[in-house]
């Protein structure tokens, strides 16, 4: 098992486990506004459960790299698509603002 730190929670899931899916089981507002209900339900399409992570994740495969080469994301950025991701040891997240999650401002952090 790995912990997950998001939003003020901590989160227990299989080592492997997808990020998007433990999030939204676990409650965490992984989009911001209507982002949560217009999106691509992890295919990698829309970009908009992007987050910044700390910590041992799988690498970005080329669906993810070709998404966040788009605009608003940047492939200059350190930000990931979570239904991309797999958790592979103990890891922090953080979302920003936009309603693709590209902002520069924090929507929440690991600890709150
Ligand atoms: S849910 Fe659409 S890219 Fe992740």
């Amino acid at each position: 098992m790995v912990n997950i730190q998001a939003q003020g929670k901590i989160i227990s899931c299989a080592r492997g486990a997808n990020l998007r899916q433990v999030l939204l089981k676990n409650g965490v507002n992984l989009y911001n506004s209507n982002a949560s209900m217009i999106n691509c339900r992890g295919i990698g399409t829309c970009g908009t459960c992007a987050v910044v992570i700390e910590g041992e994740v799988s690498e970005a495969q080329w669906r993810e790299k070709a998404r966040l080469f788009v605009p608003p994301h940047s492939p200059d950025s350190d930000q990931r698509l979570s239904c991309h991701v797999k958790v592979l040891g103990d890891i922090k997240v953080t979302k920003y603002n936009g309603f693709w999650g590209q902002g520069s401002k924090t929507v929440w952090t690991p600890e709150s």
